[in-house]
């Protein structure tokens, strides 16, 4: 095995090389290889200074975030950037890809920093619920001064090469060679007086108007300081470098970063991070399976989903045609798209120019034949199991060679799959709206999918900026299965006597943005009422509410008032005539009903039918249920998702009180689900189970 970094000297200089691949993290061995190459190069009297360098793509990506959590191993991270900055001869970072986190930190202790084209610094700490925890609070308020390490540390996002040298946060950006520019910046620094190091550096900190320039900045941060607690740390650290000296500095810092550490809201955030990456493994890929490619989509029907698939891949620069039925149809799809891309454009995410780019790589068609020539079909036409499984028969004969894949939301995906003659191309695509927007995808990996029709979809829905996640057929896949689980007991607890305010409320507190009442609302009532008359299902308040025409914001009344186009729902006196009718004509007592109580109905529930999916393979791992709830519910991410939380608040509890509520309400859905009181009796969390579905390939 190659040392994790390696130690050499070229034309004079030491250069040590971090190889721990994939992305060259701060592991236990990496730290102690720097420090060695520190020590070492400050001792060899062959090297005039230490240049250091990563090799693969990453110079340093950070911590080992799968370390945090277990008992730390010397030596720490601090340890090393501190015996950097006390070489006695010049140390130059040669940084050729991303510096992150602990990796910047890393090449903050060193005197100069010298980047390649394609390097990005950042500290990301944030976004993991945490704050730089081996310096950056002190040394980079140091560096480019605290006003813009502020909001360079506060937002987490990578700066790319020419802003880097721009906001002193690094010296240049190499032409040509980057090991010959750092080898020349040593040989400059080298046989003279070395040049302050930062633990020595306070022209920042002392220039005039500093103080101001901060405490403005910290304030522009004030209401997400109220929300999140790494936020607040992150403001008191760099707010430190004036008033600390450095060593003080450090230590409150390396404090902040371990109560963050242990907070289960970046334990959340770190299970996301690892949990978005897993779900890129899918079990049972062959490993040599290879994505086709994909030049020429096709997506059938241009209503809300078409339209928002169509503008994904002509916003990943694929090449896309949209199928209607007739003329006027594509118009009201062209309409939807140059409305929505003008809507950008004003906002200013979108430049015109960009614009037109997008538009050029979108064009009409009538009629199914246009699908010929597609790499790729999309279809996302009506909810209606008939008309897709005859388009999929046509499809068959009309695009060779194509994928066939389904946006349906509920519909069974074999069927479809039986309709052709090809039943390995065919699968689900499941977007979720605005499909331009959200980035979730399931993927729906039918019975007869074939892997590679499988590595195409999630290739392509990675380049569509997408989360890919692989689900199994089942009505509803993983989201709107576990939805329909939260909307069941959401009307209950009306016709029980909860409002749709209170319920909403239990939703918003929990974290989300709005509860699911505002969101039936704003999606339509009418919607959910048609599926309901065509599969002879009844949910009693929604429908007496479409019957009196309250179908939502669009008709100014739903669940809630919007007097003259009010965007946010007042509580209506009618509504609530209209749910005591409802009780009163089903037989039921209303009561007061606990805000704990609603919280846990509408959430346990979704969590047992999470359960009930894992039991039938439907999803290969809890992460990925969790990555569905993200990326297609907006789950708050500082919960991590709802089977993390499952195993945060402890599936023994979940199981009581899931059982509880089945006596109480007779309602046997709620019963706890045989893995959950299975996992529940053992004393383990979903988290200790191994994925289905056998070995896992990483999606290309
Ligand atoms: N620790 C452990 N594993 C990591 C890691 C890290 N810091 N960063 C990435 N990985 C792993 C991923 O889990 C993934 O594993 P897999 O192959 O098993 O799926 C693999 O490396 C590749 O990662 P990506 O799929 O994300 O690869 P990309 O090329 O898309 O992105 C990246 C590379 C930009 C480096 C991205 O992985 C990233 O942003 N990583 C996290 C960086 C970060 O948050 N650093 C700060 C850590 S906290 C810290 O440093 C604390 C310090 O202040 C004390
Ligand atoms: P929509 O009613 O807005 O659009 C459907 C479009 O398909 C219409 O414009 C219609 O003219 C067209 N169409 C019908 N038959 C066609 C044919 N034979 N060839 C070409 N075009 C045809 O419906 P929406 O909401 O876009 O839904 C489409 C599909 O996506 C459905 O299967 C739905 O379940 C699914 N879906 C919907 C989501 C949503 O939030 N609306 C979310 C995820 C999936």
């Amino acid at each position: 095995m190659p040392e994790a970094v390696s130690y050499r000297i070229q034309d004079g200089i030491a250069v040590a090389t971090v190889e721990n691949p994939p992305v060259n993290a701060l592991s236990a061995t990496v730290r102690a290889g720097l420090l060695a190459a520190a020590e070492r190069a400050a001792q060899d009297p062959e090297a005039a200074g230490l240049v250091l360098a990563g090799a693969g793509s990453a110079f340093i990506a950070g911590a080992d975030i799968s370390e945090f959590g277990k008992p730390p191993v010397p030596p720490a991270l601090a340890e090393v950037v501190a015996a950097l900055e006390a070489c006695p001869k010049p140390v130059v970072a040669a940084i050729q890809g991303v510096a992150l986190g602990g990796g910047l930190e890393v090449a903050l202790g060193c005197d100069a920093r010298i980047l390649g084209p394609k390097a990005q610094l950042g500290l990301p700490e944030v976004k993991l619920g945490l704050l730089p925890g081996a310096g950056g609070t002190q040394r980079t308020p140091r560096l480019i001064g605290p006003a813009a390490a502020l909001p360079m540390i506060a937002s987490g996002d990578k700066v790319p090469a020419a802003k880097a040298v721009e906001m002193g946060l690094a010296d240049a950006v190499a032409e040509g060679d980057l090991l010959r520019a750092a080898f020349a910046r040593v040989r400059e620094l080298a046989g003279k007086p070395l040049p302050a190091r930062l633990n020595t550096r306070t022209d920042r900190l002392t220039a005039p108007g500093a103080r101001e320039a901060f405490e403005a900045a910290a304030q522009a941060l004030a209401k997400r300081a109220a929300d999140e607690p790494q936020i607040a740390a992150i403001i008191e650290a760099v707010r430190n470098s004036f008033d600390m000296p450095l060593e003080q500095g450090l230590k409150r810092e390396r404090e902040l970063f371990v109560m963050l550490r242990d907070d289960p809201r970046s334990k959340a955030l770190r299970h996301v991070f690892f949990a978005e990456r897993q779900a890129a493994h899918i079990p049972g890929l062959p490993k040599e399976t290879r994505p086709r490619a994909v030049n020429q989509a096709v997506v059938l029907g241009a209503g809300t989903m078409g339209t928002g698939i169509a503008m994904s891949f002509a916003n990943a620069g694929i090449p896309v045609r949209i199928i209607e039925t007739d003329a006027a149809g594509l118009e009201r799809g062209r309409k939807r798209i140059a409305d929505t891309y003008a809507t950008s454009v004003k906002r200013g995410s979108l430049t015109p120019e960009a614009r037109d780019a997008r538009l050029a790589l979108i064009e009409g068609a009538v009629g199914l034949e246009a699908a010929a020539g597609a790499d790729l079909v999309v279809e996302a036409v009506f909810e209606e199991l008939e008309l897709k499984k005859e388009i999929f028969g046509k499809l068959d004969s009309i695009a060779p060679g194509a994928v066939l894949a389904s946006n349906t939301s509920y519909l069974d995906i074999n069927a479809m799959a039986a309709a052709t003659s090809r039943p390995q191309d065919v699968l689900g695509m499941h977007f979720f709206s605005p499909a331009n927007v959200m980035k979730l995808l399931e993927v729906v990996r039918a019975e007869k999918t074939s892997p590679e029709a499988l590595a195409t979809a999630v290739a392509v829905g990675r380049k569509l900026a997408k989360v890919p996640v692989v689900v199994g057929v089942c009505h509803g896949f993983v989201g709107n299965r576990m939805l329909s689980r939260r909307t069941q007991q959401a009307e209950r607890l009306l016709q029980e006597g909860a409002t749709p305010g209170q319920v909403d409320k239990a939703l918003t507190e929990f974290g989300f943005r709005m509860g699911p009442f505002a969101m039936a609302d704003l999606a339509g009532l009418d919607i959910g009422w048609r599926v309901r008359k065509a599969t002879g299902a009844t949910a009693p308040v929604a429908d007496a509410l479409c019957e009196a025409g309250r179908i939502g914001q669009k008709a100014g009344r739903g669940y809630y008032a919007y007097p003259e186009g009010a965007r946010a729902g007042q509580p209506d006196p009618e509504v609530q005539t209209l749910i005591e009718g409802v009780s009163r004509k089903l037989g039921i007592t209303r009561r007061d009903i606990s805000q704990e109580e609603i919280t846990e109905r509408l959430i346990y529930p979704m969590i047992n039918e999470g359960a009930r999916i894992l039991e039938e393979g439907i999803a290969a791992r809890p992460g990925d249920i969790d990555v569905v709830w993200l990326y297609g519910y907006n789950w708050p991410a500082w919960r991590g998702g709802p089977m993390h939380h499952a195993d945060a608040v402890g599936l023994p509890r979940i199981a009581e009180r899931l059982a509880a509520y089945a006596d109480q309400t007779g309602d046997e859905s709620l019963r706890p689900a045989a893995l959950l009181r299975q996992l529940a009796a053992e004393g383990a969390g979903f988290g200790s189970l191994k994925p289905r579905g056998g070995n896992t390939t990483k999606a290309a």
